[in-house]
């Protein structure tokens, strides 16, 4: 029986409550593949760091990285910046582990009321494939004559050929089981060497997938598009800023941001790829058990899918749906009254019985 060993880091906040939850819903569906799981338990997060002033020990990333994948709840906490956290724990593992593909699913489900109105379940459906590497948020930059009227400031992009190629090739490959039309984000009017360089690796990389079609936008408009027309999107793919803005706007237009998952990718599997949902920390109903599990949950699934399992990531993603169509043992965020214990056992209760 394969065993797949994986790194737990619950994190801060609701991550504390929803990553236990999802393990729950993962053992029970392990059974459908036949697997097994070796969870180590992480704790780092900004509690750790209040106590011990680093978010995870100094050799860290050298303890997780021979693990199959890791399993990420959220971090940040009032009173430890936001930068600290990500910077001394996300930013460090996405790049170490050359996590260059950042992966969410938009997808409306049914039960789930979407913003947009007069959308039906199913009407939306792609992904967006943001780099995670390079790009806009690179720490090479600096500041000259601080405090004085002269003051300047000044942050690099980054943007490589083999950064851009291999995002672009992910996004054509994720495109190939689907609808294969891939969209491109841009900004080549006003970004002059960057991004007529990006659209010059997007031509040369859709050259080498006869037979799919291609657009790309501004990413200005293609906000609007998100909103107006998400029926147009297949696989979107962005540069590190843009794929930040669109893999939250996507997932806010088919509703709460307590199911959105995600994927933090090395498609070579190098390195251990790894899995949060699109939430974070939620300071504001922390410990009072009514967070959503489904965004740890799905992140779950998707999880599985990157490991091999397809077929029990796609029974979990099935028994999702179920169970948001029902509505019957929904969380408050989405209009129900059920506790993240009850939905999650209404998660497992739907998952296919093995005989
Ligand atoms: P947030 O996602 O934690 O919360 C935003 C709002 O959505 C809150 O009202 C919260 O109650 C609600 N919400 C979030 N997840 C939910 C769930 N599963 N079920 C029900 N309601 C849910 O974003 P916010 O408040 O901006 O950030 C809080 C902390 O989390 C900050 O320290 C931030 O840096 C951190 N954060 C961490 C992320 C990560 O670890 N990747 C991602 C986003 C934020
Ligand atoms: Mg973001």
């Amino acid at each position: 029986m394969t065993t797949y060993s994986i790194a737990v880091i619950p994190g801060d906040g609701i991550g504390n409550e929803v990553v236990p939850e999802a393990q729950r819903v993962l053992e029970a569906a392990s059974r459908i593949g036949g697997f097994s799981f070796d969870w180590t338990h992480y704790d780092w997060s900004c509690e750790r760091f209040a106590k011990t002033g680093a978010m995870m020990p100094a050799d860290g990333l050298q303890q997780i990285r021979h693990k199959d994948a890791i399993f990420l709840g959220a971090v940040g906490f009032p009173g430890v910046p936001d930068h600290v956290s990500l910077w001394g724990l996300l930013i460090p593992i996405r790049r170490s582990f050359h996590q260059y593909v950042n992966l969410r699913p938009v997808k409306l489900l049914a039960g789930v009321e979407s913003p947009l109105k007069g959308r039906e379940a199913g009407s939306i459906d792609f992904y967006v494939v943001r780099e995670n590497n390079e790009g806009e948020y690179s720490s090479i930059g600096g500041r000259l004559y601080e405090g004085l009227e002269d003051e300047l400031v000044m942050q690099q992009s980054i943007f490589t050929r083999r950064g851009c190629d291999r995002v672009m090739r992910y996004a054509f490959e994720l495109a190939k089981g689907r609808k294969q039309h891939v969209t491109s984000a841009t900004k080549s009017n006003g970004i002059s060497h960057t991004m007529p360089y990006w659209d010059e690796r997007f031509a040369a990389i859709s050259k080498e997938y006869p037979g799919f079609t291609t657009d790309q936008f501004h990413i200005d408009i293609l906000t609007a598009h998100f909103v107006r027309n998400p029926d147009w999107f297949d696989v979107v793919v962005a540069s590190n800023l843009f794929g930040d803005i669109l893999s939250d706007l996507g997932p806010a237009v088919v509703g709460s941001i307590g199911i959105a998952p995600g994927g933090n990718i090395n498609p070579e599997k190098d390195y251990p790829s790894m899995f949060e949902p699109v939430h974070g920390s939620a300071p504001d109903i922390a410990g009072k058990g009514v967070a959503n599990p489904i965004g740890q949950i799905w992140s779950g699934a998707m999880m599985l899918r990157h490991l091999g399992e397809e077929a029990t990531a796609a029974a979990i993603e099935k028994a999702i749906e179920d169970v948001l169509a029902r509505r019957d043992s929904l969380t408050r965020d989405l209009g129900g009254t059920a506790g993240t214990r009850e939905l999650t056992d209404a998660i497992i209760g739907a998952l296919p019985s093995v005989a």
